[in-house]
């Protein structure tokens, strides 16, 4: 239940007492938005479960062998001796909390509630950059812009299978890999930058999570000639390439609007200053080498597996539409094998918002970023 006193405390010693009415207000509307959607939310649970309760069901153990139990997502197998197949295809197992889990579910180990809430196409947060559940964001804030590694597990969540393999030849400070131990997956990472894999590494200890597998060195040249990451995974292939990649010249170029108002400082912050870095090539450059890192990385994909791919656009400029993310799903969609299947976009709400443009003209602040989806696709 909200404590009355301990917000009115909260907001004494944060010295916000004249604003303590309109908190008060805002927190009443939010409570009560909140509180109806939770009981939307549980009436459509309660419908289900009344539907479920009326289909036949069996109890799991009956009906399916260990070789297929053992196939099974551990919160599956861990309450196997409760778990039900329901309905009468027999393709649907539910534990005793009432989560259900599809058996022919080729792609991940997701409940159906967990699946549909992943199809939401904004991802909204404001993952805290303090204390522990900020992931060793300490550590990892020497890069200009690490992923939050709850970001990357949920998306790892939804396009891999426990144990399964992920890519990412731009780690940085390894918001992919951390997310892939978070959630047990195997993953292996490539940056240009030293400190930044050490950086992740140390993360890695600190969080007291599974160190894995980095390589140091231009990622272009290492994809072009994979023996490097053959040797790693065998005869195995990913399912799974999550990328952030630099791109073109915008952290290359020094800081201009608000940083320039508010006297701060305005060098450029790039993610090294060596020329293979993609983050330091024009957008057309930058193009042509990103789509031939695709090509060549989808060769150590599995057929169906999944490309994900984080960019921003940049401002509008005279007549450059700076339409970056849209640039990239024309160039990823044209090589053979590989379909766009869509976007999500991440709306990071812990971006701070300044006012660009005031009082003249209206330029975004743009908090969000797109996560455009790619599958393999290959006749064979
Ligand atoms: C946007 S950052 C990725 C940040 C990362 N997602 C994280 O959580 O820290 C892009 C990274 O790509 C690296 N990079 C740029 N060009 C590269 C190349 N040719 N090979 C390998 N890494 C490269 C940069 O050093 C930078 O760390």
């Amino acid at each position: 239940m909200i404590d009355n006193k301990k917000i009115l405390e909260l907001i004494k010693k944060k010295g916000l007492d004249k604003f303590q009415d309109d908190i008060l207000n805002d927190l009443e509307i939010s409570t009560s938005e909140f509180i109806k959607n939770k009981l939307k939310e549980y009436s459509n649970k309660n419908r289900i479960v009344k539907n479920d309760n009326k289909k036949i069901s069996f109890p799991a153990k009956e009906i399916l062998s260990e070789v297929e139990i053992k196939k099974l997502p551990k919160w599956v197998r861990d309450d196997i001796d409760n778990a039900m197949i329901i309905g009468e295809s027999k393709n649907v197992i539910q534990t005793s909390n009432g989560k259900k889990y599809h058996l022919k579910n080729p792609l991940n180990d997701l409940s159906g509630g967990e699946w549909t809430f992943f199809l939401n196409s904004v991802i909204n947060t404001r993952y805290t950059t303090n204390g522990d559940d900020s992931f060793a964001h300490h550590i990892r804030k020497i890069h200009p812009s690490p992923k939050p590694p709850q970001l990357m597990e949920e998306i790892i969540r939804f396009f891999t299978k426990e144990n399964e393999l992920v890519l990412d030849y731009f780690m940085g400070v390894g918001g992919t890999l951390l997310g892939s131990s978070l959630s047990n997956r195997k993953a292996i990472g490539i940056d240009l930058e030293k400190k930044y894999v050490e950086a992740y590494k140390e993360a890695s200890k600190y969080l007291n999570l599974k160190e894995q597998t980095t390589i140091i060195g231009d990622s272009i040249e290492i994809l072009k000639n994979p023996t490097l990451l053959k040797n790693e995974i065998g005869n195995n292939k990913f399912s799974l390439i999550l990328i952030d990649p630099p791109y073109g010249d915008m952290m290359a170029r020094p800081k201009t609007g608000e940083a320039v108002k508010n006297g701060k400082d305005t060098s450029a912050t790039p993610f090294t200053t060596l020329s293979n870095d993609l983050g330091n090539m024009s957008w057309d450059k930058f193009r042509d080498i990103f789509k031939e890192s695709i090509v060549n990385s989808s060769k150590l994909l599995k057929n169906k597996g999944h490309i994900v791919v984080f960019i921003k656009d940049m401002q509008p400029k005279d007549n450059e539409l700076n339409l970056l993310h849209a640039d990239l799903i024309r160039d990823l969609s044209s090589i053979e094998n590989i379909s766009y299947l869509g976007t999500k976009i991440w709306a990071d709400q812990g971006v701070n918002l300044y006012p660009y443009g005031y009082p003249y003209a209206y330029v975004s602040n743009q908090i969000h970023q797109y996560i455009l989806i790619f599958k393999k696709v290959q006749n064979d």
